[in-house]
């Protein structure tokens, strides 16, 4: 691996989605139930980039389902609004895509072919739907055409295919170049492995020298020296970073800097990553009032101490808060001199799991060029992937 200033000389600068320019070419991976307005905006105040919001549906959008309006939320600091959108049916996703410009200010659409949860391949939507070129070819250009008028950039989210026998990625690539789409992430798993094993980068490699359009890399970016190496191994334009920062949002802080070729690695103490709990707890409040957004910052909890010396019992009543009085008063039980617990650096967090038969409508495989959606789309749904 080449290091020091000439590695650094060639890493790229700004990330460039057709008029979208993003100062850093850092992306943060859309992960559904985490990256809501307010953990956006807590991610934004660490970093650059771009930062993605929750998966949303197209039907959901066209039909104003009120639990799909209430997810496409926007931070009033959010200056470049972007969505991702699921679907599986060209004139949704079209239609869709042209509400989100015309009434909701968006800046960016990426479209979600990767999500590996049963019940949306089963359907043939996520991560199955590129074994259909011709379907995929339809999506995209729909939502192409119907961002163009607004100069809005179209990039879709995908997975090296359905299992080792039937990978999509290259002849997604092509047809995402093809369909005027501004680039391409590729997580380098299988929807087969789910968040199992290690990503593979030669993946992202083989699809950076297949196509023109910029290939972003995913998967396994723990650490900022991760991206930097992905990016040096592969030639990406830039790397979309999901479950690393879970419970870390300074992470953003660590890549802007070393795409800047610096090296900076932030090490909060539990004084410091309390505050950062207070502030994610306080957003989150800000966007769903209290009672909802002290259980929705529930979650993040483990991820924020993972590895600090804490006790079960003060775990537990951190998980269950329900008010900020509440959550002040617990983070006030916390040794603030703690240390960051190094040994955590460079290890997985979040989503593991393990391989899995994936689930495919009837006779799916048998045919690659299919045009027709199977089933009606989800109006709603509440996992990514
Ligand atoms: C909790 C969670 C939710 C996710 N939701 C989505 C989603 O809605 N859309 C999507 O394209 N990927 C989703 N993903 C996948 C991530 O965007 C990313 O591709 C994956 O985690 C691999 O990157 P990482 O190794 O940096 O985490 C999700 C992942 C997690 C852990």
């Amino acid at each position: 691996m080449p290091t020091g200033p000439s590695a650094v000389r060639h890493l790229p600068q700004e990330l460039r989605l057709g008029n979208l320019r993003v100062g850093t070419p850092v992306v943060l991976a859309p992960m559904a139930g985490i990256t809501d307005a307010a953990y956006r905006r807590l991610c934004r105040e660490h970093g650059a980039g771009l930062y993605v919001c929750e998966m949303i549906t197209s039907r959901g959008i066209v039909e104003r389902d009120a639990m799909t309006m209430s997810m496409l939320v926007f931070d009033e600091t959010e200056d470049v609004r972007s969505v991702q959108l699921y679907g599986t049916d060209p004139v949704y996703i079209g239609k869709a895509a042209e509400i989100l410009c015309a009434e909701h200010g968006v800046d960016h659409i990426d479209l979600n072919f990767g999500c590996p949860v049963p019940k949306v391949t089963r359907k043939g939507g996520g991560g199955a739907l590129p074994w259909k070129r011709t379907l995929l070819g339809d999506i995209l250009e729909a939502a192409v055409r119907a961002t163009e008028p607004y100069g809005v950039p179209v990039t879709m989210k995908t997975r090296k295919g359905i299992d080792d026998e039937h990978l999509t990625y290259l002849d997604a690539g092509r047809i995402a170049q093809d369909s005027g789409c501004a680039a391409i992430a590729l997580h380098g798993r299988t929807v087969a492995q789910a968040y199992s094993g290690q990503a593979d980068w030669d993946a992202i490699g083989e699809l950076v020298a297949h196509v023109d359009i910029p290939v972003l890399g995913n998967g396994d970016i723990w650490e900022a020296s991760d991206a930097l190496r992905m990016v040096e191994q592969t030639g990406a334009a830039g790397v979309v970073v999901g479950r690393g920062c879970l419970g870390r949002p300074w992470l953003f802080r660590d890549l802007a800097a070393a795409f800047a070729g610096e090296s900076v690695a932030t090490l909060p103490n539990l004084g410091e990553v309390a505050a950062m709990m207070r502030r994610h707890a306080e957003l989150l409040v800000h966007h769903m009032g209290e009672v909802r957004g002290c259980k929705e910052f529930r979650k993040h909890v483990s991820w924020y101490l993972k590895g600090f010396p804490v006790g079960g019992d003060l775990r537990r009543d951190l998980a269950l808060v329900e008010s900020l009085g509440r959550l002040d008063g617990l983070l006030g039980l916390l040794d603030p001199e703690a240390p960051f617990p190094v040994s955590e650096l460079g290890t997985p967090r979040g989503r593991q799991g393990s391989p899995r038969r994936v689930v495919l409508p009837e006779g799916w495989l048998e045919d690659r060029d299919g045009t027709d959606p199977v089933a009606a789309e989800d109006l709603a749904s509440g996992s990514g992937g």
